[in-house]
């Protein structure tokens, strides 16, 4: 990727074949290092991405780096959440290639996510050791207020 390499975020229009497995491709390169949080196997990446679409396909961007897909968000505007016992805004799942990390891609879907699901509480999941995510969401204003298993629960309270 080069400093003039425009990266544009659009909504994925549709999950063909070649696109879920360039999102699987990211999706295991991505928790590289991480495999208790994300990547258990490509079969499991692909059942999850492929729920991930037919749960929030409104709110699936994809970051592109000329045609290459470089990243995604899943932002759901409507996500029952027991936790909360209400309806809320989630982020099911944010990757960036292992080989685009670093380059202000995430900002970027995370600004897109922020607008789709603006005027709305968010709640996620991360792992509890997964610290450059968790410092990531923080900056957002996202905080921790649980905790199950290895994963962290956090919510950005809407403003
Ligand atoms: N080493 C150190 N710091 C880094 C690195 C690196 N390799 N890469 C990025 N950073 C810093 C950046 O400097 C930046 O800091 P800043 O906020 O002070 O500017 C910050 O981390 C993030 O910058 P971006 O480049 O915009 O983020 P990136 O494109 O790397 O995407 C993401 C962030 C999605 C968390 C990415 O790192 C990733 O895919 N991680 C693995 C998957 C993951 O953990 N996803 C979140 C799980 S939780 C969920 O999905 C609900």
């Amino acid at each position: 990727m080069t400093e003039r390499e425009e990266v544009k975020i659009e909504k994925l229009q549709k999950l063909d074949q070649s696109t879920l497995e360039r999102l699987v491709e990211i999706y295991m390169r991505g928790y590289e290092g991480m495999r208790e949080y994300g990547g258990e196997g490509e079969s499991y990446a692909k059942r999850y991405l492929r729920w991930c679409w037919g749960k929030a396909r409104d709110g699936f961007f994809v970051a592109k780096v000329g045609d290459e897909i470089a990243g995604f968000i899943v932002c759901d505007n409507d996500w029952y959440s027991k936790y909360e016992g209400r309806t809320v805004g989630a982020i099911h799942e944010f990757v960036v290639d292992k080989k685009f990390q670093g380059k202000g891609i995430g900002h970027k879907l995370m600004k897109k996510c922020l607008e789709y699901l603006s005027g709305k509480d968010i709640e996620l999941w991360v792992g509890e050791k997964n610290e450059r995510a968790k410092r990531f969401y923080e900056e957002y204003g996202f905080r921790e207020v649980g905790k199950h298993g290895i994963w962290v629960r956090m919510v950005r309270r809407k403003r």
